[in-house]
């Protein structure tokens, strides 16, 4: 275990609370509160969601999701500064009133002396006062207003920059090496025995793969586009696109999800919703005002269908026997790769452009962890069909996305590079991304004993959850480098055949 003194200060801190008259050593206080109401080392998150009303009365339970993060000196300083201006608001909340009460005395006694016909010379003057101290107020309480409505907008964009609290499942750590292993499947030498691999071949990367297919076009496309973009043909960029076709297919036919066809170009507000903005604009390709705005907002190409997809029922209401509502999105992302200089420069890995299927749930509160679950085994049944063994890791703490509370990686098995790679991200981000685009659904509603008339249900926020089924790029890597044959051919996996013209080879020209 791993935490931060800061955060042992403030368990510590708790703990004296719960165990008021009991003195003892920080170590202790850790282990006691443990038994109570630890999870790796922070607060458990319980049933809060991630909103101003919890960051201000649970500001502990927040700054210890944050630490386990390993958000920014920032990050923490905003969420401080919610729960502060929280106090502040309610102070303007009551000085507000209280002009409102003084402006309400002052014009009931305007109207009182108005309704007498004749005043004295000391009611004249009492007139005199009332009307200006109702004057007074009025101008108090519309300043305090505007206070408040300043203060609300400011404390809105702190809250923009705070990420999603953690599931109680997420383990503790720092990067992507405290990730844990959930299971693996399929054996990685099942496949360089059928393809007769020697003990001497050293199996190629999936671009000299490529390029020994003749299919893999770097420089034109470095030519055309600049660094991180890649042109495929022939066979190659045939496999590439029987890769989606098998993908949508399976998802439609097999695990019930509706095909979308979604816009490329979205506005800000939908990047909001889903959380990419304000945060991570860098990593985004912007549209110029002057070629392009949406609905007069900033433009962007998407960076994940989920954003246009996820926004289809923005600001809706939807009824729970709907729910949930799958869909399967097979698009282009576009991604700056702001950050990642240097990193996966070579080959299909990591590219500005590059195709996926796309997965998004949207579903109740009661159902989201079952569906988040069957979400991401329909993305491994993917993997599965193309025999391609992988591993199924869940997400630390410092490397789990902004927006997500729970997320599983893919990582499938590379045989050039011979390391796994990450191929699919499933997210739960529970009520997040609904809160940010004001997605609810209307419970079912029990009917009422003895045929009463059902009572009206409250609205709630939907639970949103997404994942990649698969990443293309990726996939047609792992097939490349997996299904080569030493004579520098690829077997096209069995699934693949039919959307290749019945092809069991791609041989070398
Ligand atoms: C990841 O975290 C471990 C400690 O948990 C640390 O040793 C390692 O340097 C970190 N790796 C990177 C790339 O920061
Ligand atoms: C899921 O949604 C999050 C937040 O919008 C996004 O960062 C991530 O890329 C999405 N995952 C996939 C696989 O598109």
């Amino acid at each position: 275990m791993r935490y931060t003194s800061a955060v042992v200060i403030m368990l510590a801190s708790r703990c004296i609370l719960a165990f008021r008259p009991f003195v003892a050593k920080p170590q202790q206080m850790v282990r006691l509160a443990a038994t109570s109401e630890l999870v790796h080392a922070r607060v458990s998150r319980k049933d809060l969601s991630l909103e101003l009303k919890t960051i201000t009365n649970e500001l502990d339970t927040v700054l210890s999701h944050l630490k386990a993060r390993r958000a920014s000196a920032e990050t923490l300083q905003a969420a401080q500064d919610i729960a502060a201006l929280a106090s502040k608001r309610s102070n303007l909340i009551q000085e507000r009133d209280s002009f409102l009460n003084q402006r309400k005395e002052a014009s009931a006694t305007v109207g009182m002396l108005m309704r007498k016909n004749e005043l004295s010379e000391e009611e004249q003057k009492q007139l005199e006062e009332a009307k200006k101290s109702s004057t007074k107020a009025s101008d108090g309480a519309t300043a305090a207003e505007t206070h408040l409505e300043e203060l609300q907008t400011t404390m809105d964009d702190l809250l923009s920059g705070i990420p999603n609290l953690l599931d109680d499942k997420v383990p503790d750590g720092d990067n992507d090496s405290n990730n844990e292993v959930v299971s693996t499947w399929g054996d990685i030498d099942a496949l360089p025995r059928e393809l007769g691999w020697t003990e001497e071949f050293e199996p190629l990367w999936h671009d000299d793969v490529a390029s020994g297919l003749k299919g893999y076009k770097s420089e034109a496309a470095v030519r055309i586009s600049g660094a991180r973009f890649v042109a495929l043909s022939g066979a190659v960029a045939q496999l590439e696109r029987a890769l989606a076709m098998f993908f949508v297919d399976l998802h439609t036919t097999k695990h019930g999800y509706t095909e979308v066809s979604v816009p490329y170009v979205v506005g800000r507000s939908a990047l909001e919703g889903t959380s990419q903005l304000p945060k991570f604009q860098e990593d985004l390709f912007a549209i110029t005002p002057e070629s392009h705005t949406c609905n007069g907002e900033d433009a962007f190409l998407i960076p994940t269908a989920e954003v246009p997809v996820t926004n289809m029922h923005r600001e809706e209401v939807l009824e729970e026997s709907d729910l949930p509502l799958s869909y399967v999105s097979f698009t282009p992302c576009f991604r700056a790769e702001a950050g990642s200089y240097g990193r996966d420069t070579k080959g299909l890995i990591r590219t500005h452009q590059f195709l996926k299927v796309e997965l998004v749930k949207i579903t109740s509160a009661d159902t989201s962890d079952e569906e988040h679950e069957l979400l991401t085994s329909q993305a491994e049944a993917c993997l599965q069909a193309l025999k391609l063994p992988y591993r199924k890791v869940r997400l630390c703490s410092g490397d789990i996305g902004f927006a997500a509370r729970h997320c599983y990686d893919l990582e499938v098995w590379l045989a050039g590079a011979k390391e796994y790679r990450e191929i699919s991200s499933c997210s739960n981000t529970g009520d997040f991304q609904a809160r940010r685009m004001s997605l609810r659904y209307r419970p079912k509603s029990e009917a009422g004993a003895d045929g009463k008339k059902p009572k009206k249900e409250k609205l709630k926020l939907c639970h949103t959850i997404n994942g990649s089924g698969l990443a293309v790029g990726r996939t047609l890597v792992a097939i490349l480098e997996n299904y080569q044959k030493p004579d520098g051919s690829v077997v096209v996996p069995e699934v693949l055949r039919p959307y290749m013209g019945g092809k069991e080879i791609i041989a070398v020209p």
